[in-house]
Formats: structure tokens, C-alpha cells, sequence
């Protein structure tokens, strides 16, 4: 198997933090309502895949309490060293390679993570392995497809889509789907899960808001990259990161797609 081309792997460290941490302010609450809705509770077991700055995976140790547990996998699990609560258990490994019991997790989730991985099919499997019968799968993933300036100069308005094709073409030559979010749904049908929910949240955001921000980061973090896909030169990404910082802009950057599943009992 390949080594891992997570995009995020080797940029700055302190901004990635700032980043991943921006991502949770703004998506935790969406996440805890849907984990919840699953009937996590104490005792319950938890898989949570690519925990990245780790409130989700801290926040379901405390729903699970003493007498549950919550795994976490990740490839580099740098920023997770306050974890430290004994029901939380931290590995460092590839998710397509992990070493994971089967039928032993009440709830599975992963949020932002198959879409950096170009065997999603394969790491999907491996997910609903894990879970014991009657469990749930719990997938976020977004659609970059989905995103369009909607206010903004005309120079801003083209430097969006322009960046949002680099986005598209870096995750193409990597294998990966940029709209990976729009097939979740098909995925958990045909793999049998029941009681399958679709949710679609494709914020309409103003410029400064922490999802412009949460862009404007990635945008400074994959600079590089953007620029490699040969869609965009560097005034650019220098007029996204305006647009995105000014208040009177308005997009909508991408749409996150979430789906819920349960595995057939017996
Ligand atoms: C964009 S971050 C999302 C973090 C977190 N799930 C969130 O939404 O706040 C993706 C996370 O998945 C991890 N990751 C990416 N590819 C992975 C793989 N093949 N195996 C395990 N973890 C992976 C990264 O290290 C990172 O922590």
C-alpha cells in the first residue's frame, strides 16, 4: 500500500493546530448532536478515526465514562497529548492498516478523514468490521463541488473558483474525491446499513466568519500545493485570502455531508 499523501501532513504545526481547532468550534456541535442521536451513552465502546485536535474523541469519553471506552486512531497523533483519561486510548497507525478488533464498537466516526484517503472504499469496510451488529457509523465528509462566490469583486469571484479547481485537481492526481461527501449516502446503502439518515449543511458564509477563516487557513497551510496543480499563481490565492477575510464577501466554501447507519443486527 502506498505511503499515506495526507495533504495536511507536513505543514506548520502551530497554524495546523490553530486550524484543526477552528474546525471543531464551528462542526462539534453539528457532530455531538448526531453521535448522540445514535443513543451514545455510558458504557458504550467508540471508534473515532483521524481525531485530529481531539474534542470529539475527549467529549465521547466523558458521554462513555468510566465503564465505556473510546479508541482513537490516527496517523500522527501529535496534537493529543493532553489525552490522558484512562477510558481513551490513542493509536498511532494508518487507518487502512490499523490493527482494530472486529465486532467490538458500539458507534464508529470519522469526520473530515476518508476524503484524504484514496481506498476509502476499502477503510469503509474495515470501519463496519469493527463495529459490533446493531452499531453505528457516523461519516462527515465534505463536497468541495458545492462551493461558490456569491459577493464579491469580480477578480475575488474568479480567484474562488479558480481555487476551488486547484482543490479539485490536487485531490484528483492524489486518487482522492474532492466531493467525496455526495456518495456516503450510496456507500452505507450498499454495504446493507439500516436506518441510513443524509444530512447537508452548505453554510452561506461572510467573509471573516470562522468558515472563511477555516479556508483562508487551509489556503495559507497548502499554499504549495494549490499553486503545483498549475490552476492558480500566487495573486490568486492572495485574493482569496482578501476575499475571505473581507466582511461584505459571501460564499459558500463547500457543504459538509453527513450520514448516519446501523449495522444489521445478527
Ligand atoms: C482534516 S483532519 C480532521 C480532524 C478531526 N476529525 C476533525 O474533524 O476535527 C484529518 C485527520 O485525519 C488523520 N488522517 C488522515 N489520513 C489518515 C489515515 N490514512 N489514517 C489515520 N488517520 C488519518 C489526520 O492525521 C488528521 O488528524
Amino acid at each position: 500500500m502506498a505511503k499515506s499523501e495526507y495533504v495536511f501532513q507536513r505543514v506548520e504545526d502551530q497554524r495546523e493546530l490553530e486550524r484543526l481547532r477552528m474546525i471543531e468550534q464551528v462542526f462539534d456541535p453539528s457532530s455531538r448532536r448526531r453521535l448522540l442521536s445514535t443513543g451514545l451513552k455510558a458504557g458504550w465502546r467508540c471508534l473515532e478515526v483521524g481525531p485530529g485536535a481531539g474534542s470529539i474523541m475527549t467529549w465521547m469519553g466523558e458521554v462513555v465514562g468510566p465503564t465505556g471506552q473510546v479508541v482513537a486512531v490516527d496517523l500522527d497523533p501529535k496534537f493529543l497529548s493532553e489525552a490522558k483519561r484512562t477510558n481513551l486510548s490513542v493509536i498511532r497507525a494508518d487507518i487502512r492498516t490499523a490493527q482494530l478488533p472486529e465486532q467490538s464498537f458500539d458507534v464508529v466516526h470519522a469526520r473530515y478523514v476518508l476524503i484524504h484517503v484514496p481506498e476509502y472504499e476499502t477503510v469503509l469496510n474495515r470501519m463496519l468490521g469493527c463495529l459490533k451488529p446493531g452499531g453505528w457509523l457516523v461519516l462527515e465528509e465534505p463536497d468541495f463541488s458545492a462551493s461558490r462566490g456569491i459577493e464579491g469583486t469580480a477578480e475575488q469571484l474568479a480567484a474562488v473558483g479558480k481555487i476551488n479547481h486547484a482543490i479539485h485537481v490536487m485531490f484528483e492526481r492524489l486518487g482522492m474525491d474532492y466531493a467525496l461527501g455526495q456518495k456516503l449516502q450510496a456507500l452505507l446503502l450498499a454495504r446493507g446499513l439500516q436506518s441510513v439518515t443524509m444530512e447537508l449543511d452548505a453554510p452561506y458564509s461572510a467573509g471573516g466568519s470562522e468558515m472563511a477563516t477555516i479556508m483562508r487557513m487551509s489556503t495559507v497551510q497548502l499554499r504549495e500545493k494549490y499553486l503545483a496543480t498549475g490552476a492558480v499563481i500566487s495573486e490568486d490565492l492572495d485574493s482569496y485570502c482578501r476575499f475571505a477575510d473581507d466582511p461584505k464577501s459571501r460564499a459558500i466554501y463547500y457543504a459538509t455531508i453527513a450520514v448516519r447507519g446501523q449495522k444489521v443486527e445478527g
